[in-house]
């Protein structure tokens, strides 16, 4: 246990003090994750925004909330999951990171997958599935599909900000929400029901 605590901060140190591209000059903070440091399912975005920013959390924001509403729904609770993002520093402007900015903190996210150990993989968004594969997603062709790569199962997702856009697009998240959850399940790596009123 003293082990793993000492490599999570060893970990939080790298992240902090990295300066492998320009985003942390104008973040105030490094966003790294929220939930357990260790969990089954790792749900990974985009980059953080203001509201991310300032807190120093991941997805605490709207889409934030649309995420964690879908996590509830299908009763995980926080030592389920470990929630974290392609890119550790905020975008000016909320917009997209770019390929460079991916690449450089790629090191980080690499560490942390070995730290969660999670096996199944959620990937919210585009951004999120190229920073994992590294190639551009025809969304409507990958989401909602399990894809077994270095041992994990990955499953790609919409992104929640697409679904504060409009409503409608809510449902094929809930969707691909629940197919983590039974697979979870059939993997026995969370039990049966667990969190969910029958
Ligand atoms: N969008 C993301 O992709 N990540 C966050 O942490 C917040 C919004």
């Amino acid at each position: 246990m003293a082990d793993i605590e000492a490599k999570w901060a060893e970990f939080e140190n790298m992240c902090r003090n990295c300066r492998e591209c320009g985003l942390r000059d104008g973040a105030a903070n490094v966003v790294i994750y929220r939930g357990a440091k260790e969990a089954p399912l790792m749900i990974v975005g985009e980059a953080p925004g203001a509201e991310e920013d300032a807190a120093g959390k991941p997805f605490v924001g709207r889409s934030g909330r649309l995420l964690q509403s879908l996590i509830d729904a299908y009763g995980f609770d926080g030592s389920d999951y470990h929630i974290c993002n392609i890119c550790k520093c905020r975008p000016p402007e909320n917009r997209r990171p770019e390929p460079s900015e991916i690449a450089a903190c790629k090191r980080n996210l690499a560490m942390q997958f070995m730290l969660v150990r999670p096996k199944v993989i959620l990937l919210c968004g585009s951004t999120a599935y190229e920073g994992f594969f590294g190639t551009k997603p025809v969304m409507k062709d990958v989401r909602g599909k399990f894809i077994e790569k270095n041992g994990y199962l990955i499953m790609t997702t919409y992104h929640p900000a697409f679904a504060l856009r409009n409503p409608a697009n809510k449902m094929p998240i809930y969707e691909d929400m629940g197919k983590v959850r039974a697979k979870l399940e059939e993997l026995g790596l969370i039990e049966k029901n667990k969190g969910i009123n029958a």
